[in-house]
């Protein structure tokens, strides 16, 4: 499973390239409104980061809006996916922007029914939302493993992204049903890194490895 950063703050996404686990990165509205720059500024930054694939977010909610909007934020770069809300209008545009060769990452799916219709619409990526789904007391791990079932089932091309993932339990949970990608925000990646026992290692090492100096 391949780890994407979600956030659309380029400081982290710098830190997170320098740890090199990261390989792709999303975005979306509010996560481009919490920062102070204007988000046409932050996406070139973010592709020059990291080189893989960037989800950046229409606003547009009709066809003709989002065929543009999609055009243009792909233009930016070509690592830019764009990410489009599964809706009637939505998928129509998917299928019109994945004919031109254009990736999309379709986004706020919570069915495996919505999963389907974005993969035959010509889905690149599919952004199942677990946090969002366990907050109101569905399981996100579940529609992730029956999604990836799915495609895996009729063979289909999309890649599915777990998404909404809240905290470091989170992310083995969906590697172990399949989720090709987890994209995770910069607190949950800290604290994958974290474990007591390599705190402890560390600090025995280093303090064994001192007292050898003094000899
Ligand atoms: O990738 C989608 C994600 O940003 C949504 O997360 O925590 O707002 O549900 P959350």
């Amino acid at each position: 499973m391949k780890l994407y950063l979600d956030t659309a703050n380029v400081e982290e996404i710098r830190t997170a390239a320098k740890w090199g686990v990261i390989c792709g990165v999303t975005t979306n509205p509010s996560l481009a409104a919490k920062e102070d720059q204007d988000f046409g500024k932050i996406l070139p930054s973010i592709c020059d980061m990291v080189d893989g694939p960037i989800s950046a977010e229409v606003i547009a909610m009709d066809y003709e809006g989002i065929v543009r909007e999609a055009r243009e934020l792909a233009g930016v770069h070509k690592n830019v996916v764009v990410k489009i809300p599964v809706m009637p209008e939505g998928l129509g545009a998917v299928r019109t922007l994945s004919a031109e060769g254009i990736r999309v990452n379709v986004t706020l799916v919570f069915s495996v029914n919505q999963a389907l219709l974005a993969a035959r619409a010509g889905a690149a990526f599919i952004s199942p939302f677990l946090g969002r789904l366990d907050d109101i007391g569905q399981s996100g791990v579940e529609l992730v493993r029956d999604i990836v079932d799915m495609i895996d089932l009729h063979d289909l091309d999309a890649e599915v992204i777990a998404a909404s993932i809240r905290h470091p339990e989170h992310v083995p949970a969906v590697a172990l049903v399949g989720a090709h990608i987890a994209t995770v925000p910069f607190k949950v990646l800290e604290q994958m890194f974290k474990h007591p026992l390599t705190d402890l290692g560390i600090e025995k090492f280093v303090s064994d490895w001192k007292k050898t100096q003094g000899k």
